[in-house]
């Protein structure tokens, strides 16, 4: 017990320092924000002149615009409160143009999350070539689309249909991030595949760069957010800002102390998780387990009633497992306020490198001894109750704190920006490809997709600029932090050795 302390102590030393600097202090406006959605604007001080003007201003353009002086567009600037501008009857849907692409430079003094130091590993692979146009070419074979921002609007070349809705509301991802910092998105020519596993090694004469959602160690792509950031419309989960707040909400509702203390599962086994159903056992008792099969046919049917995120923070610990790759629960789970059990995966989506064992979860190994880890670790966690809750406090801190919808975006702008200056190539509008704005993609949707656009729709431009990127790991720095790793991860399973071996002499 002292030596596990001891190793707590200096986690926890370790990131209580890291993270110190990555909190949000940028904005000491924390009244007045719009906490639906998005960066604080502005802070707009209303004084008795401000209003006059504002007033007046408001007085003449209705006079101007009742008589039809001018284009109402020119004013559409300042009414971001109508959030998507539909035309009516049968009239061609336009896209509006009226981003403001001043007053958004205020420079931000943040420094963005720790993790995003892995944005500049991902395009090291192009560092010294850059990317040129073949490159770019060569990835369209498993591209679903093509992707092209010029002078800030976007065109889109598509390829092949994705599953479900993935690239729909990837697209709106993007559109969202131009109206969060119109004017800032250099130019640039990307493609984009939606799948779930990535293809492996690319060919040695320069590999193809493409975007995705994850990948792993022998694969060589830029992984990106994932779509369930604005919402999985077949699974009737809701955009992850309205989401995370309703689970942050839940959470107070049950203390950590209060919660069922066995570990929690529900999802779907046959996307190659069916090696943790073994792990229920006869009882709960003999693996200290709860998984359930989630039956996605009859919550379809029902009205997803079993399946409401905000309400699975139950339990003490919780299971993150990855199916044919990395799970789009995890940020789910780890927002719980749970010690998160994490089987350790072999895919990372964007965030999940920055997150060390111990200090955001506890660590198995996914092998055939699994569920006797799964036992001890939940048996450890009711005998050392402070160190667990302070693990899963300090995952749900992470989620809240650094992958808040704020940071998702910045880490869209950042990763698309270094891409860009990869680029050895003009970027051009193929023959193929459509412009497309929120409006072409909101206005045509209806029921759960056109809420869940406009839900998670920004309403108006950040009031700064993206947090500051940080810069680069130097090698050893890296392999440091690689090690350390690895080395608690090892240190879990040698106190499950102990513990077992102390069983058998007994
Ligand atoms: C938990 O505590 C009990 C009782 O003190 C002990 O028998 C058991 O080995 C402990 N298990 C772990 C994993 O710490
Ligand atoms: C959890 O974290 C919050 C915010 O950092 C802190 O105020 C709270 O005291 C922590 N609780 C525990 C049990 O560590
Ligand atoms: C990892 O463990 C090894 C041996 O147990 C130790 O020598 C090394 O300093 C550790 N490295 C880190 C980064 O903690």
């Amino acid at each position: 017990m002292k030596m596990e302390n001891e190793i707590f102590r200096k986690i926890f030393w370790w990131s209580s320092s890291s993270s110190g600097s990555d909190s949000d202090s940028g904005s000491a406006s924390g009244s007045g924000t719009n906490r639906k959605c998005c960066r604080p604007m502005e802070k707009i001080v209303p004084t008795t002149t401000g209003v006059l003007v504002i007033f007046l201003l408001f007085f003449v353009a209705g006079i101007c615009l009742s008589s039809g002086w001018i284009d109402s567009s020119i004013f559409s600037g300042i009414s971001y409160q109508k959030p998507l501008r539909c035309t009516t009857g049968n009239q061609i849907q336009t896209c509006s143009r009226d981003y403001p692409a001043a007053n958004i430079n205020r420079p931000s003094n943040l420094i963005c999350p720790s993790y995003f130091k892995w944005i500049h590993e991902d395009l090291k692979t192009w560092k010294e070539t850059g990317i040129t146009k073949e490159m770019v070419e060569k990835a369209k074979k498993t591209a679903n689309f093509r992707l092209v921002i010029l002078n800030g609007k976007v065109y889109v070349e598509k390829y092949r249909p994705s599953f479900q809705t993935r690239d729909k509301f990837t697209l709106w991802g993007i559109l969202q991030l131009l109206r969060l910092y119109p004017g800032k998105l250099p130019d640039l020519e990307l493609m984009f595949n939606c799948d779930d596993t990535p293809r492996g090694r690319g060919p040695k004469e320069g590999p193809p760069a493409l975007f995705r959602y994850c990948a792993d160690q022998g694969s060589k792509e830029i992984v990106f957010p994932d779509w369930s950031f604005w919402g999985w419309v077949e699974t009737n989960i809701k955009p992850w800002s309205q989401l995370l707040e309703e689970i942050v909400e839940g959470n107070k509702r049950t203390k950590w102390k209060d919660r069922v203390p066995f570990a929690y599962w529900r999802g779907n086994p046959d996307v190659g998780r069916k090696d943790l159903m073994a792990c229920r056992g006869s009882n709960e008792k003999e693996w200290n387990t709860h998984l359930y099969v989630q039956d996605w046919g009859k919550e379809t049917r029902t009205g997803f009633k079993q399946s409401n995120l905000a309400e699975q923070c139950t339990h003490r610990y919780k299971i993150y497992i990855e199916g044919w790759a990395w799970s789009v629960s995890e940020k789910y789970i780890l927002a719980c306020d749970s010690m998160t059990l994490f089987l350790m995966p072999r895919y990372y989506d964007f965030f999940t490198r920055g997150m060390v064992p111990l200090q955001h979860y506890w660590p198995i190994i996914r092998d055939n001894n699994q569920c006797a880890s799964l036992k001890f670790a939940v048996e450890w966690g009711n005998n050392h109750t402070d160190l667990a809750q302070k693990i899963a406090n300090t995952s749900s801190n992470f989620i809240r704190e650094e992958l808040k919808m704020d940071y998702v975006y910045d880490y869209m702008f950042h990763v698309l920006n270094e891409y860009s200056k990869l680029l050895r190539f003009k970027p051009t509008v193929p023959p193929g490809a459509v412009e497309l704005c929120s409006e072409t993609m909101a206005c045509p949707a209806t029921g759960v997709m056109r809420k869940f656009m406009e839900d998670s729709m920004v309403k108006s431009p950040s009031g700064s600029s993206p947090c500051n990127i940080p810069p680069p790991y130097d090698p050893s720095t890296l392999e440091e932090f690689i090690k350390k790793k690895s080395n608690l991860t090892r240190q879990v399973q040698m106190w499950q050795h102990e513990s077992q071996n102390i069983n058998k002499t007994q």
